[in-house]
């Protein structure tokens, strides 16, 4: 039986997950700075193929875990891989928990949300007393793997398809302003930067990357042959600003910013 396909403008799994030890790396980070030893009720919102579910399932066997995310094919890979564990389908930028959750665990969904400093102040507001919200969100719009996406996004005909304008993210706002908004409400906010240097085999292995995230709303804008198209240019303004190393690999520079809030 083959597998289900995926619509163009859905997340797909299969590529998301050809870098899973690198993309779950930070949420290992994040989660070794959650202050919470016995979390009753936890929630991995954007939990996306369960990589990072299985983290905090891991971390804690008592909890009750559930994965949430706005993707079937994520839904469907996570479900295949907890199947002890609940996954629910919901939009993150309206969702709000049913019952009380001690920790609210957001890796890499954030970024994706429009206006995500309010659903963050939001879902802080439902926490109960030393209830944690932790969130990790690239912080790269101004590397040269986005600049360049849009770059290349401004050239030749496709530069007027509309698709194309809204595609790139927001560069994210500064650490102050998530402390500002969120310390009110909460005994303690804790933010900081790290930035991964993460080793790929060279330039297409990075373009490989970003289908799996940034590209998709350029990509899905365009029709197959423009998207081939779009796919060799960006290549090699990726091998122009990712030269090989000394082993003929390539660095990925990749900031993050980190925020674990406790209520
Ligand atoms: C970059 S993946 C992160 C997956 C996983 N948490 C990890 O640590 O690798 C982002 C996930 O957020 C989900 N997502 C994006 N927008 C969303 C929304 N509005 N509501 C719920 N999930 C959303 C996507 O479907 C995707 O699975």
């Amino acid at each position: 039986m083959s597998a289900p396909s995926t619509p163009l403008d859905d997340w797909n799994a299969r590529q998301y997950l050809k870098f899973e030890d690198e993309r779950t790396r930070p949420p290992r980070d994040l989660l070794a700075q959650v202050p919470q030893r016995q979390p009753r009720v936890v929630v991995d919102l954007g939990c996306g193929p369960g990589n990072s579910t299985e983290l905090l399932v891991e971390r804690h066997p008592d909890a009750t875990v559930i994965g949430l995310d706005s993707s079937k094919d994520m839904l469907r890979e996570a479900r295949h891989r907890l199947p002890r564990y609940r996954f629910i389908e919901a939009d993150l930028a309206s969702w709000i928990p049913q019952e009380p959750v001690d920790l609210l665990f957001a890796n890499a969904v954030f970024q994706w949300i429009p206006d995500h400093q309010m659903a963050m102040k939001r879902l802080i507001e439902a926490l109960p007393p030393g209830g944690v919200l932790a969130a990790q969100m690239p912080d790269n719009t101004r590397e040269p793997s986005h600049v360049r996406m849009q770059e290349v996004a401004s050239r030749r005909s496709w530069a007027n398809n509309p698709g194309l304008s809204d595609a790139a993210r927001m560069d994210l706002p500064r650490p102050e302003s998530y402390y500002d908004l969120f310390k009110p409400l909460c005994r303690r906010v804790e933010i900081w930067h790290t930035i991964y240097n993460h080793v790929m085999a060279g330039p297409e292995a990075i373009v490989e990357w970003f289908k799996g995230s940034a590209l998709r709303p350029f990509l899905s804008a365009l029709d197959a042959p423009a998207a081939d198209d779009f796919l060799e240019e960006y290549t090699a303004e990726i091998a122009r600003h990712y030269p090989a190393r000394s082993d003929g690999q390539t660095l990925l520079r990749f900031p993050r910013l980190f925020v674990v809030a406790t209520r």
